[in-house]
């Protein structure tokens, strides 16, 4: 099968191009390495360098594929809060673009990076697919809009989709050229900040009194190799005319202090952290109802915190 895998240069973007790769998948990568990088494309991967905002450059991308992986767009919650029309730019409209192109070149299956930034604050814990959906930030704002736009799509034009609502992702994959990781600049994820903190530039705990066992935020990660093999399992299930949601993460939580916990163990010593007041915004608990890919996709997560904590320590050697 020819994927194009739009955001391919990025760090989950470039690991999905490897994986389905080494499966056998024709690649197409479209990317403006705004925030990728095109040292990760291996040789041979058709590179178009172009924007989701440039009609004919997806055009370009989308000649001779038959699935679309899209993974491309701006993922940063604080930037999003700087800059809402930035991310309703290239988020939203640059979908829009995608959606229309396919369209053009009568390719009618896409799986797209959704985020459980598209619920909010919690109702409900662990959060199953029906959860209400009130994002408290213009980037999970921008999720769920495009979530809405591939439903629409789906009933109206009868493209067959998914979209996989990933919680923390972490984790990396040794290729050939070395580890494919995460190199996000700021880095705002917890394990690759929690691996690099120092008593000069001490990872930030935000918040010690929320009502969770040890007094910090409890979220759910997904090793990227499980993250890739659900949207594999997700291209082999799609339905004509069906959009599909699905929950990707571990099903269970680990509280900032567990993943320090975690970390200091990989690195053989103690992790400076500091205690800094709350984010606004910031839900205590975060952990995802994954039944609905366990059982409609026949996916089960295999790699636990200690595997991604050591995965990406391994990357910075
Ligand atoms: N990392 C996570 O924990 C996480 C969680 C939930 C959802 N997601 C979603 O997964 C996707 C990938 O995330 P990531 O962590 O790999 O981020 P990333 O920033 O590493 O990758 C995004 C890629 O999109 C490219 N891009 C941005 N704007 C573009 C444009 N206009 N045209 C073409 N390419 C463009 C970037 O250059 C980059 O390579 C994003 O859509 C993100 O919102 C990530």
């Amino acid at each position: 099968m020819r994927v194009l895998v739009t955001g391919g240069t990025g760090y989950i973007g470039s690991t999905a191009v490897e994986i389905l790769s080494k499966k056998g998948f024709e690649i197409s990568i479209l990317d403006d390495c705004s925030t990728g990088h095109a040292d990760s494309v291996p040789t041979g991967v058709r590179f178009i360098q172009g924007s989701l905002l440039n009609k004919s450059d997806i055009a370009t991308a989308l000649h001779d594929v038959d699935a679309v992986m899209h993974f491309a767009g701006k993922s940063l919650v604080g930037e999003s809060v700087e800059k809402p029309d930035l991310y309703h730019l290239v988020n939203v409209n640059g979908t829009r673009n995608l959606l229309d192109e396919m369209k053009n070149a009568t390719v009618t299956k896409i799986v797209f990076s959704s985020s459980a930034a598209t619920y909010g604050e919690p109702d409900v814990i662990p959060i199953p697919e029906s959860a209400s959906t009130n994002p408290t930030n213009p980037y999970g704002a921008t999720k769920l809009a495009i979530d809405t736009m591939i439903s629409r799509e789906s009933q109206e034009q009868g493209i067959s989709a998914a979209s996989l609502r990933y919680f923390n992702v972490a984790g990396a994959l040794k290729s050939d050229r070395g580890w494919l990781a995460e190199r996000h600049n700021p880095e705002t994820h917890l394990i690759p900040n929690v691996l690099r903190s120092t008593h000069a530039n001490p990872v930030k705990i935000f918040g010690n009194d929320w009502p969770t066992a040890d007094g910090t935020c409890i979220r759910d990660y997904v090793h990227v190799i499980d993250l890739i093999d659900a949207h594999i399992k997700a291209l082999d299930s799609l339905t004509v005319g069906v959009h599909e949601i699905y929950n990707l993460g571990s099903g269970d939580g680990y509280s900032v202090r567990q993943v320090v916990a975690a970390a200091a163990l990989a690195i053989g010593y103690e992790i400076p952290t500091i205690d800094s007041p709350r984010r606004a915004g910031d839900p205590a608990i975060l952990i995802a109802d994954i039944n609905k890919a366990k059982v409609h996709l026949g996916w089960t997560p295999t790699r636990g915190i200690n595997e991604m904590v050591a995965d990406t320590l391994a990357s910075f050697a």
